[in-house]
């Protein structure tokens, strides 16, 4: 139902009228990381990838922070005119993005996805490893990727699925070094979210790659004791991208996540009863 003047409402069906899901990607990659999600979840919910500022074909800026990346992503959804609250499902950094937008705008999240990522903020020797990444990546861009390739998979799928890890390198490599030096320091400065844990009073799945070694398990079980109502898949097999590595039982988990939110009983193709 729309109102479409003072005197009439019209009612319509529209095919994005699903639950909107905002999939925010991590570093330093961009919307084309979910691919494997809009093949398979495309058809129960409407997803939406922005390529934060700084990454992929977005405009890039010297400076930005978390709350700046939380409100693009909330100006963005303004304009594509979304009202009703959403599910925001973020990858690592993305987690970063989709913790600060729960901060910000609590009343405009239905739920959350919480993906390789973390609540606390850097530590010392991570601030130390943002500023050496920093002068990498100023030096030379593939730099970064030679040095994320081996932390975002496991050593199988880097030895054995070129495809994969030539895509994900090609993503790395497309981003603007001015992008890639505001994330990093954007990360470096984030704000520490673990208290923010206790505070989250909508359903929030946590999905975890088992093989993860740039964020490790610890830190998604971490987040599934503080906060009220969550849900933990781990994915077996699966590094720090477990949405590209093992998209399978990563969309299964979001299907079944979408599913008890919406209370759609949706048969998927995925689903065998
Ligand atoms: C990411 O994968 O988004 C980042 O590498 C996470 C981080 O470095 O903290």
């Amino acid at each position: 139902m729309s109102n479409i003047n003072d005197d009439f409402t019209m009612s319509y069906m529209d095919s994005c009228d699903k639950i909107p899901v905002l999939l925010i990607h991590g570093f330093p990659l961009d919307s084309s990381m979910w691919e494997l999600q809009f093949q398979d979840i495309g058809d129960m919910a409407r997803l939406i990838a922005p390529d934060l500022r700084g990454h992929g074909m977005s405009e890039t800026t010297a400076q930005y922070d978390m709350s700046q990346l939380a409100a693009d992503c909330a100006g963005l959804i303004d304009s594509m005119g979304i009202q009703r609250p959403i599910v925001v499902c973020g990858l690592s950094m993305g987690g970063y993005v989709a913790l600060e937008f729960y901060r910000r705008y609590p009343e405009r999240v239905a739920g959350l996805i919480l993906a390789a990522t973390r609540a606390g903020a850097d530590s010392e020797e991570g601030k130390k490893g943002r500023d050496e990444m920093i002068t990498a990546v100023s030096n030379n861009p593939q730099a970064i990727a030679n040095a994320m390739l081996p932390k975002f998979f496991t050593p199988q799928t880097l030895a054995e699925d070129e495809e994969l890890v030539g895509y994900v390198n090609d993503i790395m490599l497309n981003n603007p070094v001015e992008g890639m030096i505001g994330a990093l320091t954007a990360m470096k400065e984030r704000a520490d979210s673990t208290d923010l844990l206790a505070e989250i009073t909508v359903p929030t799945l946590i999905i975890h790659g088992e093989d993860d070694n740039l964020i490790p398990l610890s830190e998604a079980e971490a987040m599934l004791n503080a906060i009220p109502d969550a849900e933990l898949a781990i994915i077996s097999d699966a590094g720090h991208l477990p949405n590209l590595e093992q998209p399978e039982p990563f969309n299964d988990a979001i299907i079944e996540f979408l599913e008890m939110l919406t209370g759609d009983t949706h048969e998927h193709h995925h689903h065998a009863d």
